[in-house]
């Protein structure tokens, strides 16, 4: 038997290869709630505008209601031989409703229609994914709130380069956050045009309303060429392009939690919740949750890789490749969802090893800047000399195994004698990161500053701490 719903041409069924390689079924189904309302918009403006009749519009509607209802309570039989969601639901509908069911595909085709229904769900995707990141962002301001003058080591190269304190560097990730909301933002922003009424290419001669259809369905307005609406899946690559930089940005955060939770920095620690144990080893505490959000990001980097592909030797208009817009997507998406609650049950539950933090802050000479700024401060010396002079007293400290603050007054003065004893109140880690003090900078002041900031702004009360 031929395809029911287009194959008035074809004589015989297609081979059972042809079928598997065509159906979308297996995964488009996801898109059923935004079909559903696509529909009922377009049944509704054919009503209005006099194309179908009101009382064959009824019906569609409350068939499309009905079919709504089974797929949610999983009634719904998809059907493989139907090709797509768009079908099995019109094909759900003819049986509910018979013929007038066969009206609801006038001046529209399934290429505006999938543009449409996908349109629709990243648009709903990109809302659920923001809702995420802000908690995220509340997570990391809260836990930098707490830990506003907590001292750990900051590092260049990953070697100790100055103090800084915790809550300063969980902001970092506050501000990533941020712009990754705002990309996500501005992605939906330009896909918030409605295809609907492009039909297969050239638009129709139906006398339709696509103002009505777009407002219907919440989009700004309609798109404004037919073969671009059809045939453009820049919107995908464009939030796939977000997902991607955000990913990456919460594996740059996973990877330090696995440094930090590493018994060789042990600065942090994450409680049983968010680690597993080893099948050999009685005494591991692996950090699998950071890991997999590390891992996550290359999955998701896939999928913008494979949409880029996909489309890039397309010519205009449609093409069925463009059904490969779809999987990649729906997978890189439920990842990134997955990753940042991971990441952000991780924030709330990790605890930072205060001491241990403090002493490594303290490690690799790391206050021999606060050393050098201290000399063209009060002695007024050029910070090049400055610089030099430091250096001289780091290699004296380190032949002699010590840390900066525990080498005497006179052998200071010994490498310059200007030095005074004042020198001592900068160099412990306290004093280091509490000079920090400009904006952006990472004196406690500052970090609780900009921390309660967000969390105004973020609708959280922030804590007295
Ligand atoms: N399942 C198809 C897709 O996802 C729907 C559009 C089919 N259009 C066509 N001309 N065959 O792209």
């Amino acid at each position: 038997m031929s395809n029911k719903m287009w194959g008035g041409r074809f004589s015989t069924a297609p081979d059972a290869i042809m079928e598997e390689i065509n159906a979308s079924i297996g995964f488009d189904q996801r898109l059923y709630a935004q079909d559903i309302a696509g529909s009922k918009a377009h049944a509704a403006m054919l009503a209005a505008q006099g194309i179908v009749a009101a009382k064959d519009a009824q019906k569609i509607t409350k068939g499309l209601d009905t079919i709504l209802s089974e797929i949610e309570a999983g009634k719904f039989s998809f059907r493989r031989e139907l090709e797509d969601i768009h079908m099995n639901v019109e094909s759900r509908l003819a049986e509910l409703i018979g013929a007038p069911a066969g009206r609801l595909h006038t001046a529209r085709s399934r290429n505006d229609q999938v543009a449409t229904d996908f349109r629709l769900y990243v648009r709903d995707t990109v809302d659920a994914l923001d809702a995420q990141l802000a908690d995220l962002q509340r997570a990391l301001a809260e836990k930098a709130l707490a830990h506003a003058a907590t001292v750990m080591p900051g590092f260049t190269h990953l070697q100790t380069a100055q103090p800084v304190t915790f809550g300063h560097h969980l902001m970092a990730y506050v501000e990533m956050m941020a712009r990754d909301r705002s990309r996500f933002a501005d992605a939906r922003a330009r896909l918030n045009e409605c295809p609907l009424g492009s039909a297969a290419l050239a638009g129709t001669s139906f006398p339709i309303d696509r103002e009505a259809t777009a407002a219907a369905l919440g989009f700004d307005r309609p798109t404004a060429n037919s073969l671009d609406a059809v045939s453009d899946r820049d919107f995908v690559m464009e939030t796939l392009s977000a997902a991607s930089i955000c990913a990456i940005h919460l594996s740059r955060f996973a990877e330090e939690v696995v440094i930090w939770t590493s018994p060789s920095f042990a600065l942090v620690k994450l409680s049983d919740a968010f680690t597993t144990g080893s099948s050999i080893m009685p005494q591991k505490r692996n950090p699998d949750a950071a890991e997999l959000v590390r891992a996550k990001a290359g999955r998701i980097i896939g999928a913008l890789t494979g949409i880029l592909v996909v489309m890039k030797g397309l010519p205009l208009a449609y093409a069925k490749d463009m059904q490969e817009d779809k999987e990649g997507a729906f997978d890189a998406f439920s990842a990134l969802s997955l990753v940042i609650a991971a990441t952000a049950g991780m924030v709330r539950d990790l605890s930072p090893d205060e001491k241990r933090m403090a002493t490594a802050a303290g490690q690799g000479y790391s206050t021999a800047t606060d050393l050098a700024d201290w000399l063209v401060r009060a002695l007024n010396i050029p910070f090049r000399e400055a610089h030099h002079i430091t250096g001289r007293i780091v290699a004296l400290a380190s032949d002699r195994g010590i840390a900066l603050h525990k080498v005497p007054l006179e052998d200071m003065q010994a490498v310059d004698k200007r030095i005074t004893g004042d020198v001592f109140s900068v160099l412990s880690v306290v004093r280091s990161v509490r000079s920090r003090t400009s904006y952006g900078g990472t004196a406690p002041q500052r970090v609780r500053a900009q921390a309660r900031r967000w969390l105004k702004r973020l609708g959280a009360a922030p804590d007295a701490t």
